[in-house]
């Protein structure tokens, strides 16, 4: 698995969302490395990593962050900052490796799993990649990914999530979308949360709603909550400064105390 390495400090994990890559997170790396050690990996199937034909599971992701961290010889535990698919793997992480976390960083992600007709949209979507490839979804990904306000004044966003999209290889956009129609339903697990966690939401966020996010915080014990004005489902991007504010803010408090 590649990855992006930054800074020195305290190790922060940032786990992209779907079908993304590190980069997503270049505003979290520049704020963020003056004083954390950034990790920012490309998961398995996305931009510079190998890819698996097939289906690749959440629980495989997480495993692969434990290789990934196994390896750096990262052994203080993470603060693990995943968004959507990355909080699926947030999950997952939790279950099989709950002495590498020091606190959950959620964005835009929920806990449960898919209905029937989410798995089927999904295996449609995974088809439809691999035949015509990632062009045949990336513009239509657009409305859903960030708010209307990002869609008209932050043209860039939209190009840049365009061409990450596009720059990912078929194969690894389908294994993921099959292993996310695959995830196991969290919901129920989650009040055994112990850990200091952070969920963060767009307030226009039209995949993972802030009613969604919300509900999940309740069920967390040590959990904060913080929603972003005019940004969707990819607030980081949307509105980095609000949420590293809000990151800073949430580590320094329950990390330092
Ligand atoms: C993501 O941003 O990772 C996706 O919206 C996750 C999903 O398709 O459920």
């Amino acid at each position: 698995m590649r990855a992006l390495i930054a800074g020195s400090g305290p190790p922060l994990l940032l786990v992209h969302g779907f079908p993304l890559s590190h980069q997503m997170w270049l505003p979290q790396i520049e704020h963020f490395q003056s004083s954390y050690t950034v990790i920012a990996p490309d998961l398995r199937g996305f931009r510079d990593s190998d890819i698996s034909p097939g289906i690749v599971t959440m629980e495989q992701h997480a495993r692969d962050l434990n290789v990934l961290l196994q390896d750096l010889k990262i052994e203080d535990p993470v603060s693990y900052c995943g968004l959507s698919m990355g909080g699926y793997i947030a999950w997952e992480f939790w279950k099989h490796f709950p002495d590498r976390l020091h606190a959950l960083i959620l964005c835009d992600t929920r806990a449960d799993a898919d209905s029937e007709e989410d798995v089927n949209n999904r295996l449609k979507m995974a088809d439809l990649v691999l035949r015509h490839g990632p062009e045949a979804i990336s513009t239509a990904m657009i409305p859903n990914l960030i708010s209307e306000s990002s869609q008209q004044n932050q043209p860039h966003i939209s190009e840049h999530l365009i061409s990450m999209i596009e720059a990912t290889d078929s194969e690894g956009i389908a294994a993921s979308q099959k292993g996310m129609a695959a995830r196991s339903d969290f919901s129920d697990l989650i009040k055994d949360i112990h850990i200091p966690t952070l969920f963060i939401v767009g307030k226009e966020d039209r995949l993972t709603p802030p009613a969604v996010m919300q509900q999940m915080s309740t069920q967390v014990l040590e959990s904060k909550y913080f929603e972003v004005s005019d940004a969707g489902h990819m607030a980081p991007m949307e509105a980095p400064d609000l949420v590293n504010q809000a990151i800073d803010d949430f580590l320094s408090t329950r990390l330092n105390s």
